[in-house]
């Protein structure tokens, strides 16, 4: 049997190689990126990618609960991580513990992962301190995006650049075993991944972070209703599967599906 990799193991990457990360919402995608893998985040992500909202907001505990079990139980050697959706934490560390230990508990993923700075780093003390990993997500944070006022870069005026430092810092110093920097320009992620002592994955963040994320459909090509420019697709899964569907559709329609080859015959 493989070894999973930690909580602790993750963390102590920081400092030595990249942290190798992608999400995955199903047992096929799952078995597939486990074998490159460090970490894979079963992100809230999975209700723009499978559900087809133009948001996260939508999304449910328990379509995390269901997910992250697909998730876990097709990969081996990854530490899998479970976003908290958006209202299952916000509201107390006593809201976000009850939240967290149902989704360890339904899945068997090793932490959970929720949004906010400053605000959030009580609630990230009380989990930590009761049994509870987390991941932090700071920068451009797709839970706030109708506070925000849509998907917006970190970093670029003084103002933002300070606010995501004490932020980053603030959920590292709460106990975060690792923080996800999102759309923050690469100074300010460098500075950050120098500053605080937990690896910083980054999504749009540059390669100074400690480690990199992408939604595997993004960079399979199979997602194609936008591409943010963080974004690099390394194949184009999607027109493959429209062709396939094509020849089925065509090969159907002229009676040439299916063949001798894909039929049962009777006994001879
Ligand atoms: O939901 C998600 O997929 C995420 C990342 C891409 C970091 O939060
Ligand atoms: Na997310």
């Amino acid at each position: 049997p493989i070894k999973r990799l930690t909580v602790p193991a993750i963390k102590a990457m920081k400092g030595t190689v990249p942290i190798v990360c992608l999400t995955a919402y199903t047992a096929p995608v799952a078995r597939i990126v486990d074998e490159v893998t460090d970490l894979i985040l079963v992100g809230d992500s999975v209700g723009m990618v499978l559900y087809g909202t133009d948001t996260t907001i939508g999304v449910s505990v328990e379509m995390m609960c269901a997910h992250g079990q697909a998730v876990v139980r097709a990969s081996q050697r990854s530490c899998v991580v479970v976003d908290m959706p958006f209202g299952s934490y916000q509201k107390s560390p006593q809201q976000a513990f009850k939240t967290a230990v149902r989704i360890l508990k339904a899945t068997g993923a090793a932490a959970v992962k929720l949004e906010g700075g400053e605000e959030m780093a009580d609630t990230v003390n009380f989990l930590t301190h009761r049994g509870v990993p987390v991941c932090g997500h700071v920068g451009l944070m797709p839970q706030s995006v109708q506070v925000m006022g849509g998907f917006k870069v970190t970093g670029r005026d003084r103002e933002t650049a300070e606010k995501v430092c004490r932020d980053a810092t603030a959920i590292a110093e709460a106990g975060a075993f690792a923080i996800v920097l999102e759309g923050v320009i690469e100074p300010v992620a460098a500075e950050i991944t120098a500053q605080i002592a937990i690896p910083t994955i980054g999504i749009g963040a540059s390669s100074a972070c400690d480690g990199q994320v992408l939604v595997s459909d993004d960079i399979f090509g199979l997602f194609e209703g936008f591409k943010p420019k963080f974004v690099k697709r390394y194949a184009h899964i999607a027109e493959e599967m429209r062709e396939a569907a094509r020849q089925y559709a065509e090969e159907v329609r002229r009676r040439e599906f299916p063949d001798q080859n894909h039929v049962f015959t009777p006994k001879t």
